[in-house]
């Protein structure tokens, strides 16, 4: 079911996490959000990553929501190409907030679990925007979804035509 940030509990969904590094310079990286309920949500951060070590030394971030694959691109290889990302300030964290996103999640860390190869963050939501509602926040399922009708479409298709081993 979902609450009223539009988010629907057990669901992981694709952001870009954006935080300041220690000299105050914006950093920002595609990183899968789980909505635990409750205004709670949890992500799974491996080591070496910059954002996890911001995160940890300033206790936030604010999750962008974004459909723009551009976006995503960009922001997971550090590319400068096109153009750089442009950022403001978050209202309630002390995070910067990608301008072009859609719809921002501020969030508070709450406690985090070392792993030997990743960390898992518990944060509580502080604010969404817009506050009626979070638009289109990216999830593989429904992608993964779409992508395994395409399929099964094909193997109905063959199997029709005989094509068995193909099938
Ligand atoms: C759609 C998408 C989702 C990702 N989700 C995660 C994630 O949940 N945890 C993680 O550690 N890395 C994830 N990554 C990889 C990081 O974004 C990538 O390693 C990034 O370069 C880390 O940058 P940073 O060092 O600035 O934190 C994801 C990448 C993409 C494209």
């Amino acid at each position: 079911m979902k609450d009223k940030s539009n988010l629907k509990r057990g669901v992981i969904y694709e952001t870009i996490l954006s935080t300041y590094n220690p000299d105050n310079t914006p950093n920002c990286a595609p990183i899968g959000i789980k909505y635990l309920g409750d205004g709670r949500v949890q992500a799974r951060i491996y080591k070496g990553s910059q954002t996890l070590n911001n995160i940890l030394f300033r206790k936030c971030a604010v999750a962008n929501i974004t459909s723009d694959p551009i976006l995503f691109y960009v922001t997971a290889l550090k590319t400068r190409k096109p153009p750089p990302v442009k950022y403001c300030k978050a209202e309630h964290v002390d995070a910067p907030r990608i301008r072009a996103a859609d719809g921002y999640i501020e969030l508070e860390l709450m406690d985090s679990r070392r792993g030997l190869d990743y960390t898992t963050l518990n944060f509580k939501i502080k604010a969404t925007y817009p506050d009626h509602g979070i638009p289109n926040i990216y999830c593989r399922a429904s992608h993964g979804l779409v992508e395994a009708a395409i399929h099964a479409t094909r193997i109905k298709m063959l199997l029709a035509n005989n094509k068995v081993r193909e099938a």
